[in-house]
């Protein structure tokens, strides 16, 4: 445990939980043992279950898939296999843990959701292999689908992955600097601004002169002006999110708009 850790304040008795199923359990913890979230796994300010789906498989092959009816490529995951695994799995869990279903034709993850499970008591995550789950133990447990962007990775275990990391980053005590969550892209509904380090010059590329001026007020503006300049470049779709919540909240300041 990291000095930081041990100053942070008490936890609540249960903390947040990622119980995971999968056919390759050996992929976690992977990467989630590293660093800053291998770092609260070892303080315990999470904690990771994972069960493997293969014992739960029928017949003496332990067979967890099958083709999909009316045809089609592939092998499609039993829903009896799938829900004896989430069974198991669920046992003692809080009733209100989110139950995902790591898919791409799931609703996007972005920042708002994380927080939200990062709220909650914590995750339980599928990760379906092959061509995915029979759709009625998708409907049976309840699981909501939940995509990390558009395209298609070979099984939900990175995506869950990527999901419990994103998650766990917000988790109290886990970041040394809380206040460093204020500055990440999509707090604001704004990518975030550049960032300098020393040199002041390097190899004649020289940090903006505002950054080294010590007035906190213009190096904010400046900041908040090189955000909202990045976001309308790369990413029209979140500048037009955040120049209509803008709007709104000038609208219920009761001000008149100027941009
Ligand atoms: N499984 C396969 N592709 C995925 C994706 N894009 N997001 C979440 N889970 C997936």
């Amino acid at each position: 445990m990291t000095e930081k850790m041990q100053n942070q304040p008490m936890q609540p008795s249960q903390p947040w939980m990622a119980s995971v199923l999968t056919l390759f359990p050996d992929m976690f913890p992977g990467p989630l043992a590293q660093s800053l979230a291998g770092k609260a796994l070892a303080a315990g300010l999470w904690s990771l279950h994972v069960t493997d789906i293969r014992p739960f498989g029928v017949g003496v092959h332990n067979k967890v898939d099958d083709p999909p009816f009316g045809g089609g490529p592939g092998m499609v995951m039993r829903p009896d296999v799938m829900a004896a695994a989430l069974a198991s799995a669920s046992d003692g869990l809080p009733k209100d843990m989110a139950k995902i279903y790591l898919s791409p034709r799931g609703k996007r993850l972005d920042q708002p959701l994380v927080k939200e499970l990062a709220a909650g008591p914590g995750v339980l995550l599928v990760c379906g292999r092959y061509e995915g789950l029979d759709q009625r133990v998708i409907d049976a447990a309840g699981l909501t689908e939940i995509s990390i962007g558009d395209y298609v990775l070979s099984g939900g275990e990175m995506a869950a992955q990527v999901l419990i990391d994103a998650v766990v980053r917000l988790l109290d005590g886990v970041m040394g600097n809380p206040m460093a969550h204020q500055q990440d892209s999509f707090e604001n509904g704004l990518l975030e601004h550049p960032l300098y380090t020393h040199p002041r010059d390097w190899g004649g590329n020289v940090v903006p002169e505002i950054l080294l001026s010590g007035d906190h007020g213009r190096i904010a503006k400046w900041r908040q002006e090189a955000a909202m300049a990045l976001t309308q470049k790369r990413r029209p779709d979140l500048w037009e999110e955040w120049l209509k919540s803008e709007a709104k909240e000038d609208q219920s300041k009761g001000k008149k708009l100027t941009k």
